[in-house]
């Protein structure tokens, strides 16, 4: 595997490895940039991989408010590749949590952007009951703990008989999150707006990607979200849950290397 360059701007740490098209890969909820790390060894020699860590989660000491919006997130990205002098030709990528901050940032910064890929994630906003239950988790957090949530999300996580070393790495990476910056995403997400009818509006070349299995994302509604995006492939990884990239890294690069060439 190719040693990580670690790098910090405007507040966000990042890892950075290989050479070529900047390939900027937001990480999931309660995650950090280490749940890419199966990519590297696939994708380092094809473009620059960079892994943020955003606000309130893995190495990004940031101070962190109540509520950290979508749209915090997609600034706080623009605030670091600006100050990396990195504002154009950027693939910008996302799963889940970090999917809806993709958007936000496709939405708010289309000039930066040479693609995009939406992994395993939604464009509706939650439902009322679906926001409520995640500000009362949210408010509850500091109470339940890490170990709760884990316990909550795993299992919905991953495909049928993942690898348990897998399964064990991604408990791991929520044990280590900070309550408040969990917290404060949670209610972020909370209040993120639909941003179905904006989709007609994305011209640039988006792939969007599913695993198989995700039950959280189906590759049913994520077809749909394809559809109504004007320039845009849809895949699905077999055998992957809602954590493709890393459950099925080796799939998964080999369809971003396609799309990379396509964009060059
Ligand atoms: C994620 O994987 O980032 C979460 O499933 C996002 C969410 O809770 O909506």
């Amino acid at each position: 595997m190719n040693l990580s360059n670690p790098i910090q701007y405007a507040g966000l740490y990042a890892a950075e490895f290989g050479e070529g098209t900047f390939f900027l890969a937001v990480h999931g909820f309660p995650l950090d940039h280490e749940m890419w790390l199966p990519l590297v060894s696939y994708l380092s020699n094809d473009c620059r991989l960079v892994f943020p860590d955003l606000r309130g989660f893995g190495k990004t000491s940031f101070p962190v408010n109540e509520i950290t919006t979508m749209r915090q997130f997609a600034e706080d990205l623009h605030q670091f590749l600006t100050q990396k002098q990195q504002t154009s030709r950027i693939v910008v990528c996302g799963l889940s949590m970090g999917g809806y901050v993709a958007l936000h940032f496709a939405r708010m910064f289309p000039e930066c952007l040479a693609g995009l890929v939406l992994c395993d994630t939604k464009v509706a906003a939650d439902s009322q009951t679906a926001a409520d239950n995640r500000r009362r988790r949210a408010d509850a957090l500091p109470t339940t703990g890490l170990p709760a949530l884990a316990d909550a999300m795993i299992p919905n996580l991953f495909a049928l008989n993942a690898d348990e070393d897998k399964k064990q790495k991604i408990r791991q990476m929520i044990l280590r999150q900070s309550l408040n910056g969990t917290a404060a995403a949670d209610r972020g997400m909370a209040e993120r707006p639909d941003m179905t009818d904006w989709l007609p509006e994305i011209h640039i070349p988006t792939l969007v990607v599913c695993g198989e299995q995700d039950q959280i994302s189906t590759p049913t509604e994520m077809k749909t979200i394809a559809e109504r995006l004007p320039n845009a492939d849809f895949v699905i990884i077999p055998h992957a849950g809602h954590l493709s990239p890393l459950e099925s890294p080796k799939t998964f690069a080999a369809y971003m290397k396609e799309f990379l060439k396509k964009l060059s």
